[in-house]
């Protein structure tokens, strides 16, 4: 296996009451703080106002940017950075999932930048060469944004979606507060559960050597959803359902479970594509995508690790013949999304047709597909993309 650095060194406040450490951690960076948020579920739930009078009680000036869309756009990010930049932000605190905190992201490094956000994601790749710091409270347990270096930033006028990794973008401090979560919609636990999934699996699934207790670890986290997801939709404020869901969002993507791992991911650039198209929730887009995907890239080969998944996430019984435990694994994989979960399982259900798979075809493939645990081209993504219809 590969060497690795491993550094992530977001401070995290995890569990309930913990706001009460908002305003010192905010200090530590600054008077002037801005607070970004989606469109007002924060508001419904008061957390705003527990928010608004932490930041008070600290003394701190306080801005604010609201509205910021899920699929996060690149106008809500412009409109962040000039602000930063007209009122001398120290600090921002982005409230909500992971198109708040996405989208904060980059307008911490757009504020010390003279040039156009979009250039960090847009062919320029323009240098991060700085950010103002980023503190995150976490209100929806799905992208891990609250704990790793990417975001992912919508253009619809370029019709693109694009994700960047930098580790300037790490939030300094998190608040991981499960009760927070109990709002959250079954069908919004859903997709955040099915993206969890599917960020550990981009990575499981891997042709290079694998160091066994990583595979434990996120075999663990597999079931760790698959137990609680459905709990925390029939019982919205299981603090256990929540609590569970919440950590495992975390430690899906925050660099851990790469162990040095160099693949590039597969369904999340297809998925990037139908999301920058047809704005769909992104976890709804892995949902539909990954079972065919794992179908389509089951192979001899690759067997073996269809059969270890099969065996060890969801206890297929390891005397059946490997083919039998793997297609059987890729069936209970689709119940859990479909069945369990009770996402939709194509695409023609969610109003997506055959008119621009290949042209979403074609770009999900430019994004180092030749280097996934399969590789693939642009006709290999137009058959999955067919496969989900
Ligand atoms: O906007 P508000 O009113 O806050 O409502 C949101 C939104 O409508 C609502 N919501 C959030 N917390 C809530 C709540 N409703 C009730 N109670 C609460 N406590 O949920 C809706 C979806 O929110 P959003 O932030 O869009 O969801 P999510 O966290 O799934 O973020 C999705 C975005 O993150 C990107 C996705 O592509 C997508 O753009 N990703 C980011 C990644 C990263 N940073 O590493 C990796 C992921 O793979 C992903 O690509
Ligand atoms: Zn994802």
């Amino acid at each position: 296996m590969n060497s690795f650095i491993y550094h992530i060194p977001t401070k995290v406040y995890f569990g309930e009451n913990q706001l009460s450490h908002l305003g010192e951690e905010l200090a530590g960076f600054g008077k002037r703080v801005l607070m970004t948020y989606g469109g007002g579920s924060i508001k419904r739930i008061g957390l705003y106002d527990r928010v608004v009078s932490e930041i008070r009680r600290a003394g701190l000036e306080l801005f604010e940017l609201g509205g910021i869309e899920p699929n996060p756009r690149i106008t809500s990010v412009r409109r962040g950075a000039e602000m930063c930049k007209e009122h001398g932000i120290d600090v921002l605190l982005a409230v909500g999932g992971g198109s708040t905190i996405d989208a904060t992201k980059f307008m911490a490094a757009g504020a010390c930048a003279d040039f156009d956000p979009w250039d960090f994601l847009s062919e320029k790749h323009a240098r991060i060469d700085r950010a103002l710091p980023i503190v995150s409270i976490l209100t929806l347990s799905a992208t891990g944004s609250e704990m790793d270096t990417g975001g992912v930033i919508s253009n619809p006028e370029t019709q693109d979606k694009i994700g960047r990794l930098d580790p300037k973008l790490l939030p300094r401090v998190s608040f991981l507060d499960p009760t927070v979560t109990y709002s959250v919609s079954p069908y919004q636990t859903a997709c955040g559960s099915a993206d969890m999934m599917s960020h550990i699996l981009e990575v499981y699934f891997c042709m290079e050597k694998d160091l066994y207790m990583l595979d434990c670890f996120m075999e663990g986290m597999m079931r760790t959803i698959i137990k609680y997801a459905p709990i925390a939709m029939k019982e919205p404020d299981n603090y256990e359902a929540r609590a569970n869901l919440m950590w495992t969002s975390s430690w899906a993507i925050n660099g851990f479970i790469n162990g040095g791992k160099r693949k590039a991911w597969s369904c999340h650039p297809m998925e990037h594509e139908l999301s920058a198209y047809y704005d769909i929730t992104h976890g709804l887009g892995l949902a539909i995508l990954t079972p065919r995907w794992m179908r389509y890239c089951l192979d001899e080969t690759r067997l073996p690790k269809y059969v270890q998944f099969g065996t060890n996430v969801f206890g297929i019984d390891p005397k059946l013949p490997p083919m039998e435990i793997a297609e059987r694994a890729i069936d209970m994989l689709a119940d859990f999304f479909f069945n369990t979960l009770g996402l939709s399982s194509t695409l023609t259900d969610i109003g997506i047709d055959d008119q621009k798979l290949r042209l979403m075809a074609e770009k999900a493939a430019g994004g180092g597909l030749q280097h996934a645990f399969k590789p693939l081209d642009a006709d290999d993504v137009e058959n999955i993309y067919k496969m989900c219809l």
